[in-house]
């Protein structure tokens, strides 16, 4: 594939840069077993990338619940006591392998850098592991109204980078945010463990991964 051009880098947040995502399915669980009902790990997959209300949505549609609007805020509030409170101690330590080296040296080489997460405590969370400020623009779930895969939270931030989609790449571990990335005309890559379908490149983490590499590896992806 000749001309592409790739500008822009948006970063998922939970389980690409911050090892979160064991925490928000610890939450889950307790929030679950307060009605006997025991979330799964695959169920949990379907968790990763949307909001706290989907999610809330979902595992009570799972354990057969009904809930009013009143104890859906309830619910949301617990779990995100419960989620702060499993991140207190939550430093540097907590960034996954090799994505600060990566977003440094995209950094030096000229790549705009974002963020786009659905999680309402992104920035806490990026303030606590001391790298907030790297990114250009950190796009949260309090600035956008859908969840992905709706590609709001990635074209917001391609907006504000003033940047075309499709010289945007997203990085995501979760199927929901592969999607939002297509669906915003984005390219993506996969990161983490379980394969992702339609990405167009996956890593397992960004160690030894580089700006280099992901442009061959994208350019490969057409061929
Ligand atoms: C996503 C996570 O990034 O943010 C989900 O993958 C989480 O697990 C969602 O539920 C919302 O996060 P928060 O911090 O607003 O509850
Ligand atoms: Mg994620």
């Amino acid at each position: 594939m000749d001309n592409f051009e790739i500008k822009g880098l948006i970063f998922d947040l939970d389980g690409v840069i911050a090892d979160t995502a064991h925490l928000h399915y610890k939450a889950w669980c307790e929030i679950g077993q307060q009605w006997g009902f025991n979330l799964s790990i695959s169920q949990n997959e379907e968790l990763k990338g949307i909001s706290r209300k989907d999610s809330i949505i979902k595992i009570a549609n799972w354990a057969g619940r009904n809930l009013s609007e009143a104890e859906l805020e309830d619910l949301a509030k617990k779990k995100n006591e419960k989620y702060l409170k499993f991140c207190e101690n939550m430093g540097t330590g907590d960034i996954l392998p090799g994505v600060y080296d990566f977003i440094i040296t995209c950094g030096k080489k000229g790549f705009k850098l974002a963020v786009g997460s659905a999680s309402k405590n992104a920035k806490i969370i990026l303030q606590k592991l001391g790298i907030d400020d790297l990114f250009s623009i950190i796009v949260d779930g309090n600035m956008v109204e859908k969840s992905k895969p709706d590609p709001e939270v990635f074209l917001k931030g391609a907006e504000i980078l003033n940047l075309k989609p499709n010289s945007c790449v997203v990085f995501e571990d979760s199927q929901s945010g592969i999607q939002a990335a297509i669906n915003a005309g984005m390219f993506s890559v996969g990161v983490g463990q379980k394969h992702l379908e339609s990405c167009n490149h996956m890593i397992e983490n960004f160690n030894g991964f580089s700006p280099e590499k992901l442009i061959s590896k994208l350019s490969n992806s057409f061929n």
